[in-house]
């Protein structure tokens, strides 16, 4: 908690053309959230603070993520992109309205941590004008450098400015900047466009701020905290930082990760205590795993809600809408989807469970399908407790099995099946002695035999 109030305006307006993709920068994917997501979630959240998205003129899809990410942010458009500080100024009514700090930061650097934005916003308290967020790069090149002289910020010099010389400084703009509120509109208002490309760069404002006398701060991070998504390669080393992140805190909190760089995490996984996750698993968004779960390897998990003292897998698929109750157990080539199974349900084997209620202690069988899908809509199967599915049976919803039932194998149940009732349905099965050896011979003599 800040005693400041704060405004972060987040640029997100670019076409990200290097992605090489329709889908807007800012939406794709780490660790099971866009990249935007992790920059919202990032930014100050407490009483004091408000948030702005500047987003793209065709970039609908990317105003819908904000709304659902933070409901409290407030888009503007760019419909021309004229650079940082002009993007900056598209969000001009929401800065007017004032704010003790103003902080910019980029849709695309998802890396960025919520005690930076803290540790830039420090110096603003102690009268500086600016704070600027550095980083020492491997490979400055493409980044604006930051040129000091001794410890003072004298400007930021972009790579097609930048002299020889200049290039050679690997100090680098990381893009996140803080001001001043008091000062802040002042001195975006005054940056130009007379630079090599023609665009209003928000590095300017560092000029500017010597010019009116006032102070600008440098904060360094590390380089992997600022990194920039522009490419798809870039993409998957900023997911590689993010998984080495989460196992690590993941780990922290209890959970064994048997072969940690295995396992595939996403921002928003929970977990309990004692959690046992075996190699090769991924975990994708809105999943909490409860106190004792074992999650076996190869089982890819979506949406799911997994209670205490679960097994899952190995091979297993929950999708979407899972419920797993104290003690269930899934097994191998199993999938689910929208599905509520209670206490101690067991389903071993080769199972397809959608759109399904299954009460406590139930018995799945192997091979048990429940055929949910008519060709036009989705249909119901509501398992009571304490039944038996016997293998191979498909349950043709709309459908009841009540508590305590009993399905014979490889049955297709069309009815409701009340409580503590058997049903049995299979084809008549014939039997002809000696017709194997017969049909063995028929064979031989490539013959079909007659049924
Ligand atoms: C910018 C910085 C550079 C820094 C680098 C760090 C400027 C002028 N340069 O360069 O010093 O080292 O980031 O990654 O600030 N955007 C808009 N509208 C625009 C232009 C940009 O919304 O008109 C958004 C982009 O979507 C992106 C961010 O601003 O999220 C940065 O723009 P980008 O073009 O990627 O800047 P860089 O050239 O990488
Ligand atoms: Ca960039």
């Amino acid at each position: 908690m800040n005693a400041r109030s704060s405004l972060t305006v987040v640029l997100a307006a670019g076409e990200g053309t290097r992605m090489r993709s329709s889908l807007p920068k800012v939406l794709h994917p780490v660790a099971g959230q866009p990249l935007l997501a992790h920059v919202l979630h990032a930014a100050p959240h407490d009483n004091g603070s408000r948030l702005a998205v500047v987003i793209g003129p065709d970039h609908q899809e990317v105003a819908s993520e904000v709304r659902r990410i933070r409901p409290d942010a407030e888009t503007f458009i760019q419909r021309e992109r004229l650079g940082t500080a002009h993007a900056v100024l598209a969000a001009r009514a929401a800065i007017q309205r004032g704010a003790d700090d103003l902080l910019v930061a980029f849709g695309d650097t998802p890396l960025i941590s919520a005690e930076t934005f803290d540790r830039m916003r420090a110096p603003l308290q102690n009268g500086a004008a600016l704070t600027v967020l550095g980083f020492r790069a491997a490979d400055p090149t493409g980044y604006g450098r930051l040129l000091m002289q001794g410890d003072r910020l004298v400007a930021i010099r972009e790579q097609a400015d930048a002299s020889a010389e200049e290039r050679k400084v690997t100090l680098c703009n990381a893009g996140v900047m803080a001001f001043d509120g008091r000062n802040a509109l002042k001195i975006l208002d005054r940056i130009g466009n007379a630079n090599s490309k023609g665009e209003y760069y928000l590095v300017d404002a560092v000029t500017i701020v010597r010019d009116l006398g006032l102070e600008a701060v440098v904060i360094e991070t590390s380089e992997d905290e600022v990194r920039g998504i522009n490419t798809k390669t870039q993409l998957a080393e900023a997911e590689g930082v993010m998984q080495a992140r989460l196992r690590k805190q993941a780990m922290a909190a209890g959970v064994t990760l048997i072969a940690p760089d295995t396992v595939y995490l996403a921002a928003d996984t929970k977990f309990g205590k004692d959690v046992t996750i075996e190699p090769f698993v991924v975990i994708g968004p809105g999943v909490s795993i409860a106190d004792g779960a074992v999650i076996h390897s190869f089982s890819h998990i979506v949406q799911a809600t997994i209670g205490r003292n679960t097994s899952v897998g190995p091979y297993a698929r929950l999708r979407p809408g899972t419920s797993l109750g104290d003690g269930a157990k899934i097994g191998n080539f199993v999938e689910t989807k929208a599905a509520t199974l209670e206490a101690g349900v067991k389903v071993n084997h080769l199972s397809y469970i959608g759109d399904t209620e299954i009460g406590a202690n139930s018995n799945i069988g192997a091979g048990t399908i429940t055929c949910n899908y008519d060709g036009f809509t989705k249909n119901k199967t509501i398992i009571g407790k304490g039944a038996f599915v016997g293998t191979n049976s498909s349950l043709v919803a709309p459908v009841k099995i009540g508590d305590g039932a009993y399905i014979g194998s490889g049955s297709v149940i069309t009815k409701d099946v009340p409580d503590d009732a058997m049903a049995v349905e299979r084809s008549q099965q014939s039997i002809r002695e000696g017709g194997a050896s017969r049909y063995r011979e028929a064979k031989t003599r490539g013959k079909k035999p007659k049924a």
